[in-house]
């Protein structure tokens, strides 16, 4: 159910769905109040009216007959800059003369049906959603038009972006926007948000609001390994399965900030949008200007309930394309069994293993083309490598295809080395500052995607590879962040736009490509899961999580990252031991358990392990086959979470409740430990499940009584897996 309620007589708009309310009012001197966010209401009467209290030093309206109103203490939907709102501001906008102040007053409202699409932009669709447009006015700039877009919908979220447009004489310029402001009354909220690091992203952290600003941001061009565009405001009594939570996540892919202003008077704003240091934008007369969208999820069901609605939208109004709802395959990928040391004839027999273990599609990652014999150069270069591969891909292809292994491959089209073709005849084609020296990451620069031309080119090479062979899957990869941001050959007046220029252009190659090979599967990566972000998402349905394969590291990892990704997203592969990114050795059935929990592969030398492993493999891949719809299309809890003790585990449940599977996950071993009693969720309370080795269990009890893990297996890293099928017949 959604509905829009608007009340004409108190100038009231209350958005409503099954798990929320949503409750805005149109006060005095045209300023739009945040009334109420919350569990859904029956009716909103308009009680509550925000006290009217002379507080020294918030300014009052020039007209006012008294001191007990100000647009500085007042619960808010959006704030102008300087105009007596000293808290942190949605938006800003220069004009002619260099002035900054805005004041953006109520103007009029509209209803549509559905959820209208963001031209150029990631976004979420839906026809059974409903949304409101609120119009302001700037009461300068004649002309000058603010609207808040809110779309609710039924999956029980609603998502906000703003757009901006100029219809006076003026050339205006943005310096900042943002998509999303959100005041609440008071600010007892813990926030939990995820920073991390290369090989180390999505570290869950929770931390009281303390008086003052918390930010959360990127400034890389990238939504970046070391903060996801993502924060959580949770009460102190929240957890997993109770309490109330309010998810936030942006759907971009670039610089952003999330801030949390706690204020004088304990209340907080929150304002999300693109980073406003690496922004300003040119609004000529008669354009507009559209921010990317937040989508907002408020659950009273803890972490899982807000997961749960994340994953839903995700699943259902934002992924796209042939893979949206299909079965995603089960890969072998070349890196961590060759790196850049392969040759056609070692492809080849990687392949001939994988087509004997039942894998499904084989991926030859970097290192296929131009001169590449390490990572310093030929990017830019998207042409067969002749030393490596002298008879082409095709050859590999069909080997492949005789065994029923699809193929994939690797690309970084946002790259360049300094050592290529592409990088001597167009040095221009990269971002840099005319003069300055350009900066190195992994020895390369990054291509400037906000030009057309740019793009173009490298859409060419690729489209010539892409129609020429039979490629199943690509490889989308980003392995450095944007410095010197500056755009040859743009006027200095828009230099501010690059940033945001660049993920507008790298959105428009995404549709482009996508749209022009929609059989090919695309996985995005960007040194791992630097880019796992709702945007990219909306392009290619799963994400490489993480270059850190270790099964330990991976607990956290995955744990964290599915706080709002769907598992079917989450790329997860068994690599070696020991492991190449931390030298753990754990057993080849955990690194089954914790691979299996997302879209499954392998990334390791098939050709050198032994008999029994290649058994053992064997028996995984027929599991993860037979139970592949549940885990990547079934509904995911977090049990026990490995941020606050030395164990972890998560299930997957159908969705029509008759089956279950649960992974447990055991770090460190200890002699005489206590027992332990795993308690299910997301069951039928009435149903019977049966499970093989421990017998019969009603839903109730597993989920409130639980059944106990293995007492018998010892030893460090160890995990168990439990199958519960619902006993027809019985209740
Ligand atoms: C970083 C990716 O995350 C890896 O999986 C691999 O593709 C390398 N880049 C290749 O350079």
């Amino acid at each position: 159910m959604v509905e829009i309620l608007v009340n004409q007589q108190s100038n009231i708009f209350h958005l409503k769905n099954d798990t929320m309310s949503y409750v805005i009012k149109v006060e005095e001197q045209g300023l739009v109040s945040h009334q109420y966010v919350g569990s859904p209401l029956v009716s909103y009467e308009g009680g509550r009216n925000y006290p009217r209290v002379d507080r020294s030093f918030s300014p009052n309206f020039y007209a006012a007959e008294n001191r007990l109103y100000s647009r500085d203490t007042l619960p808010q939907e959006f704030s102008s800059y300087g105009s007596g709102d000293f808290r942190t501001t949605g938006v800003k906008v220069k004009q002619a003369n260099g002035s900054n102040v805005v004041d953006f007053r109520f103007d009029s409202y509209e209803l549509l049906d559905g959820k209208p699409p963001l031209e150029g932009l990631p976004h979420f669709y839906s026809d059974q959603a409903k949304t409101l447009i609120i119009k302001l006015k700037d009461r300068l700039i004649n002309g000058l038009t603010l609207c808040l877009l809110y779309s609710i919908f039924p999956e029980g979220a609603i998502v906000r972006s703003t757009k901006i447009l100029n219809n006076s004489q003026e050339c205006l310029t943005i310096e900042k926007i943002d998509s999303l402001q959100l005041d609440f009354v008071d600010a007892d909220y813990e926030l939990v948000s995820l920073p991390g690091a290369w090989a180390n992203e999505r570290q869950l952290k929770r931390e009281p609001l303390e008086s003052g600003i918390k930010m959360l941001r990127s400034e890389r061009g990238s939504s970046s390994h070391q903060q996801n565009p993502f924060g959580a405001l949770l009460r102190k009594e929240t957890n997993e399965f109770q309490g109330e939570v309010f998810g936030f996540s942006l759907v971009y892919s670039g610089s952003f900030q999330f801030t949390f202003e706690k204020e004088q008077y304990d209340q907080l704003r929150l304002n999300i949008g693109m980073n406003e240091q690496q922004f300003s934008w040119e609004l000529q007369p008669n354009a507009s200007f559209q921010t990317p969208e937040v989508i907002m999820v408020y659950s009273d069901q803890g972490l899982n309930g807000m997961s749960a609605v994340f994953h839903q939208m995700t699943k259902d109004c934002l992924l796209r394309g042939k893979y949206k709802k299909k079965e995603r395959p089960i890969l072998v990928n070349n890196w961590e069994a060759t790196y850049f040391d392969f040759d056609e004839g070692a492809i080849n027999q990687l392949i001939d293993e994988a087509g004997d273990l039942g894998i499904e599609l084989f991926v030859l990652d970097d290192g296929w083309f131009g001169k590449r014999e390490d990572d310093r150069t030929s990017l830019g270069d998207w042409e067969i490598n002749e030393q490596k591969l002298p008879n082409g891909l095709t050859k590999m292809i069909a080997h492949g295809a005789e065994r029923k292994v699809a193929f994939g491959l690797w690309f970084e089209p946002e790259m360049v080395s300094e050592d290529s073709h592409l990088f001597r005849n167009h040095p221009e084609w990269v971002l840099q500052v005319p003069g300055r020296e350009k900066s190195r990451s992994r020895d390369q620069f990054v291509l400037d995607f906000s030009r057309k031309d740019v793009r173009e080119h490298i859409y060419q090479k690729m489209q010539v590879i892409l129609s020429q062979n039979e490629i199943s899957y690509v490889k989308w990869d980003m392995n450095r962040h944007l410095s010197e941001v500056y755009s040859v050959g743009r006027l200095s007046a828009n230099q501010g736009e690059t940033h945001h220029r660049y993920v507008l252009g790298l959105y428009d190659f995404l549709e482009k490509l996508t749209t022009e090979f929609p059989k090919v599967l695309f996985e995005s990566c960007s040194g791992g899961g630097g880019r796992f972000d709702l945007g990219m998402l909306y392009y290619m349905p799963q994400t490489w999580t993480s270059d850190n394969t270790d099964a330990v590291a991976r607990l956290k990892i995955q744990y964290a990252t599915s706080l709002l990704y769907p598992t079917v997203t989450m790329g997860a592969h068994i690599s070696d031991v020991p492991n190449h990114q931390t030298q753990r050795i754990t057993s080849l059935e955990m690194r089954g358990h914790v691979a299996m929990s997302g879209t499954f592969g392998y990334e390791l030398d098939l050709t050198a392990i032994s008999k029994e492993e290649k058994q053992e493999i064997s028996q995984q891949i027929t599991f993860y086959k037979q139970h592949r719809q549940l885990i990547q299309y079934g509904q995911f809890y977090r049990l026990l979470s490995p941020f606050e003790g030395n164990d972890c585990a998560w299930m997957f449940v159908s969705p029509d409740q008759s089956q279950c599977l649960v992974f447990y996950y055991n770090v460190l071993e200890r002699a005489s430990a206590p027992f332990r009693i795993l308690k299910l969720a997301g069951l039928s309370e009435s149903a019977v499940y049966t499970n093989q080795e421990l017998g019969s269990f009603s839903g109730s009890e597993l989920m409130c009584s639980g059944f106990y893990t293995s007492v018998i297996k010892k030893g460090d890293f160890r995990s168990e897996c439990y199958y519960f099928e619902r006993s027809e017949g019985k209740r």
